[in-house]
């Protein structure tokens, strides 16, 4: 129950113990195709340019830096938590003329935010992290599509934490490029990478004047093993297996399909703060429009936070973990990066997101809590 990987779905651990196909014979393409089938109605876009990156959600964020960018063109970096830094990073590696727009933890950005950098910038590419799971923050995507698109800029969207636990329209908003990863609401093991691309993205990478940096990550290579351009070519082995889970977990996902998906992660997430709050423990993300369903964050350090309620001295959230994981075999994690010491964070994400685990994972509060002497047993 911490912020990912979730627990897999048993399904999709036992699709993943099958025989292994061999990475280029038809019937494993056939399953390569259905998962990109899978991810169009995921993503909820048209466009043929989906498949899996062979690698965890960073080969995602990866991907598409070294794809969307040549070297000197610029990237503004929507930056509100540990993503966004790393993206910085990432888009200097590559050459890029990197512009952070960064904002205090616990807070997203408003279109009137995003429209003024883009149009001073101008960058060739908008990065948004629709779920920072490091802050806890929900990243709204509203109109931002059509603003970028006005002004020449592909919006990149990171979505490890948020696809299939949140609203997705990538055609409808305009999201020209997604990365996301298989180990949180797709509810399988860590090791890949869903990833979009839409026309406008895909032309960007087919006009490049420079070669992409990575080999590995080269769209031009890997969506034609993915049959993007027609063909079908060897370019690096596939995780057979992980192919497997994906597929696995994409089918699960139409059986129960998106709405009523969205609507589950809602509802628990309200289940659980209902019993917080009852504790006396509040969200570290002020705003409620600003709040992630998928990954929880609460105010777990003495002192006062913003506008906020106190948190007494002497509550140490490290002592509630370990409690919750050797008493009640629940992970309960902390915060990470700018939020490191200050948090806790508790996922609620696919197979996870369920009422009799939010029972467990509150009955873990309260239990930490009474221990320490702030709340009465
Ligand atoms: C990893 O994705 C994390 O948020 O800890």
């Amino acid at each position: 129950m911490g912020p990912g990987p979730a627990n897999a779905d048993p399904r999709i651990l036992a699709a993943q113990s099958l025989p292994l196909l061999g990475h280029m014979h038809p019937p494993f393409l056939k399953i390569m195709d259905e998962v990109q089938q899978g991810l169009r109605y995921l993503f909820q876009t048209d466009s043929k340019y989906t498949l899996c990156a062979s690698g965890t959600g960073h080969a995602g964020m990866e991907m598409a830096i070294a794809n969307l960018l040549e070297p000197g063109e610029t990237i503004v970096v929507g930056n509100n938590g540990i993503w966004g830094t790393r993206v910085c990073d990432m888009a200097g590696r590559f050459g890029a003329k990197v512009v952070n727009l960064q904002t205090e933890a616990g807070k997203s950005f408003s279109l009137a935010e995003l429209t003024a950098a883009v149009e001073q910038h101008k960058p060739a590419v908008l990065f948004l992290c629709q779920g920072e799971s490091s802050t806890g923050v929900h990243q709204s995507l509203a109109g931002v599509g059509e603003m970028c698109r006005k002004n020449g800029t592909l919006l990149l969207v990171d979505t490890v934490c948020s696809l299939g636990g949140v609203p997705m329209y990538a055609d409808a908003w305009g999201v020209d490029a997604i990365y996301s990863g298989s180990q949180k609401c797709l509810s399988a093991p860590p090791g890949g990478a869903p990833l979009m691309l839409n026309d406008r993205a895909l032309q960007k990478v087919q006009n490049r004047k420079t070669k992409v940096r990575s080999y590995y990550l080269d769209l031009h290579l890997v969506g034609d093993y993915w049959g993007w351009y027609g063909s079908r070519s060897y370019h690096h082995t596939g995780m057979v297996s992980m192919w497997y889970a994906l597929r696995e977990a994409l089918a699960i996902v139409a059986e129960e399909g998106l709405d009523a998906m969205w609507a589950r992660h809602e509802a628990v997430h309200k289940q659980m703060w209902d019993g917080l709050r009852s504790m006396g423990l509040e969200p570290f993300v002020e705003d409620p429009n600003d709040r992630l369903v998928t990954v929880n964050t609460i105010k777990a350090r003495a002192g006062c936070y913003g506008a906020g309620r106190c948190v007494p001295a002497g509550v140490d959230w490290a002592a509630l973990c370990k409690n919750a994981m050797d008493k009640y075999n629940v992970e309960i994690a902390g915060g990470l990066g700018p939020t490191a010491g200050k948090i806790w964070r508790v996922g609620l994400m696919g197979y996870n997101a369920k009422p009799a685990n939010v029972e467990l994972v509150l009955a873990a509060f309260r239990d930490g809590l009474q221990q320490q002497n702030y709340l009465k047993a």
